[in-house]
């Protein structure tokens, strides 16, 4: 691409953002819709996040993503939060409007699009999530907004499952949530659900080969079980799971599907998840390599 005086600049804030993939899927999104768009990764140290947020708008850029570690923080930073933001008390995009900053969350979203994509719905479905970080708050918000019956927190550390099964029950001002520990009531409530959700980083690249949370003989014919890392995309949890006769679907339409809504906000234009599924298929594949 040539960069040129009305050239837009977008980016991540976060530390390390060397590895980050969405540099590859947003401007492979540029190219390929010719927008005048940059996408630039951002190292930005903890103690200095509050002079890049301030410069968002000092630089009139559209908007920027921001990662590890800086999600939470960054929303007491923004002018505004959007629901999403404010439900899960952490901002993935910022996007500047008329001069304010707005601090929003697309991976519930994007979480929901990917199921979509997939074909897959979770309508009065029993879905069993496992883990309780940040991935799992979005997950748990997104599959309570898309008509699941019922939601529960599988959580190693229970107060944080607890925590997490309040959150979307405040938020949606339901009891749909419910947390159990992993050790005593996991395999029965995993067994139990139509739809398993694991958003622990148990697999992730390097250590793809480290055994699941969920035994594999808790997983049966009937069920969607879903990963949310996406490196590998095929994880050793969804191998064991086809192998079950269960349906999966993968982690990078996520990422894919979170970053498609910021490229929506910042440019107006339908975002071409295919190009972008590419670009991220292409970048992990040189990770992988590197790694
Ligand atoms: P993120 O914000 O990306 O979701 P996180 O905050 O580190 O990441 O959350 C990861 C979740 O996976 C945590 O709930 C973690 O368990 P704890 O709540 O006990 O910390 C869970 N997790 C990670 N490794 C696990 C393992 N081997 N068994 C069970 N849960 C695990």
């Amino acid at each position: 691409m040539t960069v040129r005086g009305t050239t837009r600049v977008v980016g991540v804030f976060g530390e390390p953002v060397r590895h980050s993939c969405s540099p590859a899927m947003h401007n492979a999104a540029f190219a390929a819709l010719g927008l005048d768009f940059i996408y630039v990764p951002f190292e930005v140290p903890p103690e200095q996040l509050s002079t890049a947020v301030s410069a968002v708008g000092a630089l009139g850029m559209p908007g920027v993503n921001v990662t590890i570690p800086h999600k939470g923080a960054v929303a007491g930073l923004v002018d505004e939060l959007d629901e999403s933001a404010a439900v899960l008390e952490a901002v993935n995009t910022i996007c500047s409007r008329h001069g304010r900053l707005i601090g929003y969350n697309t991976d519930a979203e994007g979480f929901a699009r990917s199921l979509e994509e997939a074909g897959e719905s979770v309508q009065g479905a029993d879905v069993a999530i496992i883990g309780a970080g940040g991935g799992a708050r979005a997950v748990a918000w997104a599959v309570a907004g898309r008509g699941a019956r019922s939601i529960v927190l599988v959580g190693r550390t229970p107060p944080k499952a607890e925590a997490v099964a309040a959150l979307v029950n405040r938020a949606t001002g339901s009891q749909i949530a419910r947390a159990v520990p992993l050790a005593s009531e996991g395999e029965e409530s995993v067994r139990q659900s139509d739809v398993v959700i694991d958003t622990t980083s148990v697999g992730m690249h390097p250590h793809v080969d480290v055994p699941p949370v969920i035994p594999p003989n808790w997983i049966s014919a009937h069920q969607l079980v879903v990963d949310i890392v996406y490196s590998p995309a095929d994880t050793v949890l969804l191998r064991a799971a086809r192998q079950r006769g269960a349906r999966t679907v993968s982690g990078p339409g996520m990422l894919v599907h979170q970053g498609a809504i910021a490229f929506e906000m910042w440019t107006s234009q339908t975002a071409p998840v295919v190009t972008m599924r590419q670009a991220l298929t292409e970048a992990l594949a040189t990770l992988g390599a590197e790694g």
